[in-house]
């Protein structure tokens, strides 16, 4: 079977790549390995953590929000089995659509492991035969899976990455993370809401360490208030299980020993580009120390038909930077100037409150020397919120100290999520905080705040604190 370009890796970069490429109208193949389309994202990562998340917070908020908005309950209880399968449904229904999108475009799906034979024959190692396709053109989107720690050994039972976290069949009474970035909060959050004991353990000072200092330290308190113990500047130096308990010793930076006891221990420490069994030395290529593709400007290999994209090359691993990826590579093989505004992908932690950001941090200005003025609004302060009860966090813009030009913008509070995305607009037209400013924003509303965080930063002329 000869193609114009094939895919392998079905996640959202592979997927996205492959319609945008059967839209131009090139002869598309998509290799995957496994029954499902979807990779990471749609089977065991965004979609599932957060129709878990949703399930989470209507039992939290029954339990301790409907008694002061005049609603009463008896009996409430968690049936873990119906969350889970419930779950499940919404990754089939997902998953199912992108099987639809596929026939749709007329792409070929092969089911197998691809492997490269040359830089231009893969060979497809399904359960039962092998295909072996030629392509003009090749794009890796072969994504990422959980790191881990040399002496820790994940038995998938009581040392669990966020894949079994997603299907457990018992409900954790001390649920141990190792790692305090977004998969540990997450998680963490969808079993402390259901009554579970959680303890995170991070490595570095703050919690979502890569975002705005300030957003960890706030989501550090409300995560508190929700029963979290967090331990900052702690190392883990080994985890072990006897029969269905797990211990985790840690030392401060003091040299100073402590250990935790609990049934599950979710190993959350980040995750490494996947490139097994692709056979990339047939292809001329070879991955660098972190296990990555390295690829140019133009997300090509040094191998000039093929192109990598999403998890397995550098930068943020996100779904929708794994998309915007696969957009990139389809229209620069049709020979369109398409572009990528990395500064601008934004970045969302799926807690309540949720946090999210896009821009350059308050660390990363002053690390650059550049000149910011910074305004802030906090939710305490906002109708919307108060009316929601969902009165913590603050929206913070920092903007040029003499142009006015919105450069970085960090909220955590209700809604953070679909809230960035204006921000990422306004930074995308290189709006200053004046303009938002001045834009009539519905009340009430919690993107108030956003206009009032701009007012702030505009010689400090919030109006409603
Ligand atoms: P993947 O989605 O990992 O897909 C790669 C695919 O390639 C897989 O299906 C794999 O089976 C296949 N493959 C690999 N090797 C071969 C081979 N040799 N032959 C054939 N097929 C192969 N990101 C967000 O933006 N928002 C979120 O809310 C979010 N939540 C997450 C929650 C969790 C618990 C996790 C783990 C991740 C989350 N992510 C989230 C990250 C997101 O899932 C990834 O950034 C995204 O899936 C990367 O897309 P990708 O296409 O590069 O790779
Ligand atoms: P992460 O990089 O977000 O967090 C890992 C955390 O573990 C960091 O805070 C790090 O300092 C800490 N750590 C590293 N080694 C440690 C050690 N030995 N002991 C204690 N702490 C240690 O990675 P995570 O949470 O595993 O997520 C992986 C990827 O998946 C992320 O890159 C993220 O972008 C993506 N993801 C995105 C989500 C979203 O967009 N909402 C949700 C979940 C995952």
């Amino acid at each position: 079977m000869k193609y114009d370009v094939t895919i392998i890796g079905s996640g959202p970069g592979g997927y996205v790549a492959a319609i945008r490429c059967a839209q131009l109208g090139m002869k598309t193949a998509l290799i995957e390995k496994y029954d499902t389309l979807g990779g990471t994202c749609l089977n065991v990562g965004c979609i599932p953590s957060k129709a878990l998340l949703d399930s989470s917070e209507h039992f939290y908020n029954a339990k301790n929000h409907f008694k002061a908005h005049g609603i009463g309950l008896t009996n409430l209880k968690v049936d873990l089995k119906q969350m889970i399968s419930r779950k499940d449904e919404v990754v089939s229904q997902t998953v199912a659509g992108i099987d639809f999108l596929m026939k749709k475009n007329k792409i070929d799906v092969l089911h197998g492991i691809g492997s490269f034979m040359d830089s231009h024959t893969i060979s497809v190692k399904g359960h039962e035969k092998e295909t072996i396709i030629e392509s003009d053109k090749v794009i890796i989107a072969t994504g990422s899976k959980p790191a881990s720690l040399p002496f820790i050994k994940l038995d998938k039972k009581r040392i669990i990455t966020s894949t079994e976290a997603l299907s457990l069949k018992t409900m954790p009474k001390h649920l141990i993370v190792i790692g305090g970035g977004v998969i540990g909060l997450e998680l963490g959050s969808v079993y402390a809401r259901l009554g579970t004991k959680v303890t995170v353990v991070e490595f570095l000072d703050s919690l979502i360490p890569n975002m705005d200092k300030s957003l960890g330290r706030e989501l550090k308190k409300v995560l508190k208030k929700q029963g979290f113990e967090i331990y900052l500047k702690h190392k883990v130096t080994a985890v072990t299980v006897k029969g269905a308990k797990v211990s985790v010793k840690m030392e401060d930076t003091k040299g100073e020993e402590k250990s935790l006891e609990g049934d599950y221990c979710l190993v959350a420490i980040g995750r490494k580009p996947y490139t097994d069994g692709l056979n990339l030395e047939k292809a001329g290529l070879e991955t660098d120390a972190s296990g990555r593709i390295e690829v140019n400007d133009q997300l090509q290999t040094k191998t000039e038909n093929i192109y990598a994209i999403g998890d397995v090359v550098r930068g943020a691993m996100l779904a929708h930077k794994a998309e915007e990826e696969g957009v990139f590579v389809a229209e620069t093989i049709a020979g369109q100037k398409p572009h990528i505004n990395y500064l601008l992908i934004p970045g969302v932690v799926y807690t309540w409150p949720e946090a999210a950001s896009v821009g350059y941090t308050e660390e990363q200005l002053k690390e650059k020397g550049i000149s910011y003025k910074s305004g802030s609004f906090p939710f305490r302060a906002s109708g919307r919120a108060r009316a929601s009860m969902d009165i913590e966090g603050f929206i913070k813009v920092l903007a040029h100290k003499e142009t006015d030009e919105i450069l970085g913008v960090h909220m955590i509070g209700p809604r953070a999520a679909d809230m960035i995305g204006e921000a990422v607009v306004a930074m995308e037209y290189r709006a200053a905080a004046e303009d938002i400013a001045r834009i009539s924003h519905a009340h009430p509303t919690y993107t108030e705040a956003f206009k009032e965080a701009c007012l702030a930063a505009t010689a400090n002329r919030a109006l409603h604190i």
